[in-house]
């Protein structure tokens, strides 16, 4: 048999580096930071291990264990001291992440990221302002409209606080639009916006709802999150983002959705980013834990996935301990 094409030639250790097609550098990752109001103490979060929601006084400290990776961006999500039905701690001067961001930016040279939502903040977990009757009728939940200006002042008053970036992931419509005029009028137009562009309602997000303490209370977010059964209508959401002023397209989850990712990186000339989420890291810890899996080979092989995939940036727990190596 004569083969002229052996693609095996290119795959020894001399050339495979040489040929490959991807690369991971810490520069591509941000990690998530949980500020927690309601502790003075460091509380590792069970369901990923290696994460803890701090206290305000130590989130310089935990941003500067992020830096000293290699990580040069947190994207910052609090837990605040009380909740209420507009989710008012999450767009007050005082709120637990922007004291955060406070810090951060005075003692840190971290690129600061603020996750501009309402559900950890919202007695009941929603990420809006809700209809009167959406506990009893569960296809009635978050008022679209009502919902934008909250979004707008959070973004503002993350923005005043120094925030470098902020990342509306509410899935209103509008949001994105809402969020950068607010800026703009604000004084803030060197602020970047990272749009939650394609966020689908996944189970996928199981963990970081313990971790942030943002379930809702009852019903789910399928009236405003993507159904994972659309891929098209991630395209859709995106330009609409990209039409309203978004700087960086973001799809949540990542390993799921890399048929989106890769959607994105061809419909668009902006950066796309892509949330490895909780859920994703907390089984493939699960799994090393019971010794079925490598986890430093698993989480390499999943962020270089979604790199493949199209993604310039990825947001991830792992970001840490996988800059430490690289
Ligand atoms: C806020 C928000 C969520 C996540 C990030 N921002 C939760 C949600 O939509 O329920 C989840 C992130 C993760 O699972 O890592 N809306």
């Amino acid at each position: 048999m004569h083969l002229t094409d052996r693609p095996r030639r290119l795959r020894t250790d001399g050339v495979r580096e040489l040929v490959g097609e991807t690369t991971l550098s810490a520069s591509d990752l941000m990690a998530p930071v949980f500020v927690d109001a309601t502790t003075d103490e460091r509380v590792p979060i069970e369901s990923m291990p290696g994460h803890e929601r701090v206290p305000v006084a130590e989130a310089a400290a935990r941003v500067e264990e992020v830096l000293a990776t290699g990580v040069e961006a947190v994207v910052v999500f609090g837990i605040p001291e009380s909740k209420d039905a507009h989710g008012s701690r999450a767009y007050a001067e005082d709120g637990v992440v922007q004291r955060a961001i406070r810090r951060i930016t005075a003692e840190t040279d971290a690129y600061v990221v603020g996750d501009v939502c309402l559900c950890e903040y919202t007695d009941h977990g929603h990420c809006g302002v809700i209809e009167d009757d959406a506990e009893a009728d569960p296809t009635l939940t978050v008022k679209n409209d009502e919902t934008l200006d909250l979004l707008a002042r959070t973004a503002v008053s993350q923005a005043e606080a120094g925030a470098d970036m902020v990342a509306p992931s509410a899935m209103a419509d509008g949001q994105v639009a809402a969020v950068r005029e607010a800026l703009d009028d604000a004084g803030h137009a060197d602020v970047a916006l990272m749009s939650y562009a394609a966020k689908y309602e996944s189970a996928f997000y199981g963990p970081f709802r313990d971790a942030a303490d943002g379930a809702p209370a009852f019903g789910d977010r399928r009236h405003y999150q993507m159904d994972p059964a659309n891929r098209r209508e991630g395209i859709r959401e995106a330009r609409l983002d990209a039409e309203q002023g978004a700087d960086v397209l973001m799809v949540k989850p990542a390993l799921p959705y890399l048929d989106v990712v890769a959607d994105l990186r061809r419909e668009f000339d902006r950066p796309i980013a892509a949330y490895n989420v909780s859920g994703e890291y907390a089984m493939l810890h699960a799994a090393a834990e019971k010794g079925w899996l490598d986890l430093e080979a698993v989480a390499y092989e999943s962020l270089l996935s979604i790199k493949r995939a199209g993604a310039d940036l990825i947001l991830t727990y792992f970001a840490e301990d996988l800059a430490d190596r690289l």
